[in-house]
């Protein structure tokens, strides 16, 4: 029997019942198997504590957080984290803004939190570590000659191999992943560009169970899809209303877009292709309305900062264009929406438009689905390029930057004979249903778990 599950995640609710996919599932794992959560405190402070500042709120569980400086704010989250290895993994290498203050901050607050952890884990217990923000935390760890199990799992896309050479920091990035234990992934391509990147590398091996081994190291790749709780959104998304959440114009349909506002998610591209069936719009084609749902994100970012411009300007554009006295055809919120307002609402659209550039796996996507009434369920176009995609093939596929495609598909779904309706809408349920974040949970730990007994060589030491 393994010792306590450490769960490191960058951000960790602080007050108030959790919200979001991930922190939903967490927090029930947790509650279920006890633990200890670590994520980064909110509020930023001039004086660092050097320990783990217990928070309340876990039930049966621990929550504690980490300190981190305005400045390690600036330079580990907002630059090394969003403005080197988010637009990295998301194959923007255009938008790199490779500052060496940022790489010192990422390794100091990574070696700190290391050291925290370090002064209160066992070795029978778990550490499980989430994203892109502690990548070199297990190498740490080890250096630090912890033996416990560590494992990653990387939300957001593997780079490939290409654009991997853009790392300063790319010799390091090997070294980091291999001294995990278990390499998570959310689909079998990355699992690829992963294999591909230690294949290439002189002193990368891989082996034919589905190891690695690097230098003195030996670790599992393994694709781990998140999924979502399914019955419990849909349940969310079935609540009785007083009053219908979106008025719209009889005969207007409601096409809905969900997404933090990240240059990733394609919005700009996707309304070109709204713009572009709007134009084409037959005398007998439907009217609708997009729902862009954009809550601000990383604003502070320098590549998030023009986006929100270009969104206001296409909107306007469009619905100057082609906006009738009583249809507006495009409505653009800048905030967040809570998800008790966000699941009706996705249960009322005919259509969801989920077409991102580069997204690790997309939850929209999969929320989308449940909250769907089955005898008259909305239809999904999902973008070739999300991680769901792998999983979602019942969706309508399209490829995100070719708008008149994007306009077709529109036009293809809005039409769509309520057969084919239900029949994507099964099989999309089935892949919600079979592959739940509870099961991602716990498959994760399983193999986590199993670690030790699977690994037929092991080092604690750092690999050169
Ligand atoms: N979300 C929300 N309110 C909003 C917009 C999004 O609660 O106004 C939620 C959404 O329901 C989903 C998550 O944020 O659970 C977004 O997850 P996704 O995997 O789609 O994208 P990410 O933001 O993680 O890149
Ligand atoms: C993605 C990342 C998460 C991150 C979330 C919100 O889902 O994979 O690690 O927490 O975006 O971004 P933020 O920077 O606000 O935490």
């Amino acid at each position: 029997m393994s010792g306590r599950l450490i769960v490191l995640s960058n951000r960790i609710p602080n007050d108030g019942p959790p919200a979001g996919g991930l922190v939903v599932a967490l927090d029930e794992l947790l509650t279920g198997r006890g633990g200890l959560w670590i994520g980064a405190n909110d509020t930023p402070t001039d004086t660092p504590s050097h320990s783990l500042t217990p928070i309340p709120g876990g039930s049966g569980y621990d929550k504690a957080v980490f300190d981190i400086t305005p400045a390690e704010y600036d330079d580990y989250y907002l630059g090394y984290a969003n403005a080197v290895l988010w637009p990295l993994c998301h194959r923007r290498t255009d938008l790199l803004s490779l500052e060496r203050r940022f790489a010192a901050a990422y390794a100091a607050v990574n070696a700190r939190v290391a050291r925290m952890i370090a002064a209160v884990v066992q070795p029978d217990d778990l550490i499980w570590v989430h994203d892109y923000h502690f990548l070199p935390v297990a190498a740490e760890l080890r250096g630090l000659g912890v033996k416990a199990r560590i494992g990653l799992f990387l939300h957001i896309p593997f780079p490939t191999l290409p654009d991997l050479a853009a790392l300063p920091e790319r010799s390091d990035f090997y070294t980091w992943l291999s001294s995990f234990d278990v390499v998570g992934l959310q689909t079998e391509a990355d699992v690829a560009r992963c294999f591909e990147a230690f294949r290439s590398h002189p002193a990368g091996e891989l082996w034919f169970d589905g190891r690695v081994k690097f230098a003195s190291r030996v670790f599992a790749v393994r694709s781990f899809p998140i999924g979502i709780d399914g019955p419990g959104f849909a349940a969310l998304a079935s609540r009785p209303l007083d009053t219908d959440p979106l008025p719209l114009a009889t005969g207007t349909r409601l096409v809905l877009g969900v997404d933090r506002l990240d240059y990733s998610k394609g919005i700009p591209h996707r309304m070109r292709g709204f713009g572009t069936w709007l134009g084409n719009r037959a005398e007998t084609s439907p009217r609708a309305t997009l729902l862009q749902i954009t809550p601000p994100s990383r604003s502070a970012v320098a590549a998030y900062q023009t986006i929100t411009g270009e969104l206001e300007a296409l909107t306007g554009h469009l619905n100057g264009k082609h906006g009738e006295i009583d249809w507006t055809p495009i409505r653009l919120i800048e905030r967040n929406i809570a998800r008790e307002t966000l699941a009706p609402l996705y249960r009322r659209a005919d259509l969801a438009l989920v077409t991102p550039l580069a997204d690790g796996m997309n939850l929209v996507a999969k929320e989308f689905v449940a909250a769907q009434e089955e005898a008259d369920p909305g239809v999904l176009i999902l973008s070739r390029s999300a991680g769901a995609a792998e999983q979602m093939t019942d969706a309508l596929i399209v490829n995100p930057y070719d708008a008149d495609e994007v306009a077709e598909t529109i036009e293809r779904g809005l039409t769509m004979p309520l057969a084919e309706r239900q029949e994507r809408h099964r099989g999309l349920m089935r892949v919600v249903r079979d592959t739940d974040v509870f099961d991602w949970g716990a498959r994760y730990i399983d193999v986590l778990s199993r670690t030790e007994r699977q690994m037929g060589l092991r080092s604690e030491t750092r690999s050169a």
